[in-house]
């Protein structure tokens, strides 16, 4: 029997070029649903010589038979949804409420979580988490307070005025013992009040419609934000982000059970890369790791796209690969970037750490322990030809198969996908070949 929901994970810290992968799938999908996170994401999709740079919207808004969610996991700042979805429209995208559908249930971001997650980070000095700044944690942490504001409040203007105002000025009270300059509450309240009348044929409750589409068969394609080690409950806490970009907050954040779900694709890139703070094992410095970063030039070079951060790099942890299957309950594994591997003599994977003369197969889950862990390498023999025309899996070089081999056995998962450069069609499809 196919299930109709299939759900696409970021295996990583984020940054794994999901968007590749979900777009892929999604020429496939009736619906594509965001779960969780804001606009802390940033997914990038190459289509002819357009560049598409998503923070808010599925990566499916390309596909133009599928409808868009946003889920109630979400956290989303109005006014930057708007810029978006203009850009799309300008773009040659349908963005229509007939297509878009935003929850009742999502929370809303305003400036003033934005404000105190500058000036909480500002207040940690060097211990700091490194955030997008985008007022992520300050609006689960209203969430989770019973305080938040919800997009479902925009349908009804006057109360929602009220509540932004209200919301806006309890913050100025937190900012002012911050010392940190005061929001102006007019202003921002008639931004949002403007952003709410523009919004409102969005918003409709989506937990409905999925159920609905659920059970007349629709495929649902549930795209996950950031990765599996940013999640709050297993990612290296507290250098994570504030949500559950794991497979389990696909069903929360949008509402349904796990009898429809399938496929789980965890997307790795073939290396490591993390943005922010926090234990990273098998990070590089010098000319390795310059060399997986790039220059900066090209726009897939390991920058952020949300926040233009250099990321750091590093050889591939499979032991983090392994746990990140565990978590998620994956069923097949997309490697992306390939190509940025070529040209190397030799490469390593991490197969196991030694923590303390200790040798461990699984991650240690205490930060301390995971600050200590040394990478014990299996080094495997690199190609240096270039593979970035490669559209079947028998045509890569056998160093190249013998890399992938090595993840899937170490992993004890197929692959399903693997990209070998930023465009749409640079793409071995597995059951394709
Ligand atoms: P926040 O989500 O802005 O609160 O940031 C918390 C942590 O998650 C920081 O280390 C960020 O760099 C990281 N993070 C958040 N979103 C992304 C993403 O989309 N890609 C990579 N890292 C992210």
């Amino acid at each position: 029997m196919i299930m109709p929901a299939t759900i696409i994970i970021g295996a990583q810290w984020g940054d794994e070029g999901k968007g590749r992968a979900v777009d892929w799938l999604a020429a496939r999908a009736d619906v594509v649903a965001r779960y969780g996170g804001g606009d802390n994401a940033g997914h990038t999709v190459y289509v002819g010589d357009k560049v598409y740079k998503l923070h808010l919207m599925p990566s499916g808004i390309l596909r133009p038979q599928a409808a868009c969610i946003l889920g109630n996991g979400m956290v989303v700042n109005p006014v930057n949804l708007l810029k978006e979805l203009d850009e799309l429209h300008a773009l040659g995208v349908d963005v229509s409420p007939e297509r878009v559908k935003i929850s009742t249930k999502a929370h809303i971001i305003t400036p003033a979580h934005r404000a105190l997650d500058i000036a909480s980070e500002k207040a940690l000095g060097n211990k700091a988490i490194g955030t997008t700044l985008r007022g992520i944690g300050p609006a689960y942490l209203d969430k989770t307070g019973r305080r938040g504001i919800r997009m479902g409040e925009m349908l009804s203007i006057e109360d929602f005025a009220e509540a932004i105002k209200k919301s806006i000025e309890t913050a100025n009270h937190v900012l002012l013992k911050h010392d940190e300059p005061l929001l102006n509450v007019q202003e921002i309240t008639e931004e949002y009040v403007n952003a709410a009348q523009k919004l409102r044929p969005y918003i409709v409750d989506t937990t409905h419609y999925i159920n609905q589409r659920l059970r007349e068969g629709a495929h649902i394609l549930c795209e996950g934000a950031q990765g599996t080690l940013l999640d709050v409950d297993h990612g290296s806490y507290p250098f994570v982000t504030s949500s559950n970009p794991s497979t389990g907050g696909a069903l929360i954040g949008l509402g349904f059970g796990p009898k429809y779900v399938g496929d789980v694709f965890g997307v790795t890139k073939a290396y490591c890369t993390r943005v922010g703070a926090g234990p990273m094992p098998t990070e590089l410095f010098g000319d390795i790791a310059n060399r997986l970063r790039g220059t900066g030039e090209n726009f897939w070079d390991e920058y952020g796209t949300t926040t233009g951060r250099p990321r750091r790099c590093g050889w591939l942890d499979l032991v983090l690969l392994r746990y990140s299957a565990d978590i998620n309950g994956l069923t097949s594994l997309v490697i992306t970037k390939l190509d940025i591997l070529s040209g190397f003599d030799e490469l390593n994977i991490a197969i196991a750490y030694d923590v303390d003369g200790v040798r461990m197969d699984y991650p240690p889950s205490t930060i301390p322990e995971l600050e200590r862990a040394k990478p014990i390498y299996e080094t495997l023999p690199g190609w240096h030809d270039d593979i970035s025309h490669v559209r079947r899996y028998d045509d890569l070089p056998t160093n190249a198969k013998q890399y992938l081999q090595r993840i899937s056995e170490w992993c004890d998962l197929p692959i399903s996908m693997i990209s070998v450069g930023p465009e749409r069609d640079q793409l071995i499809v597995m059951d394709e070949k």
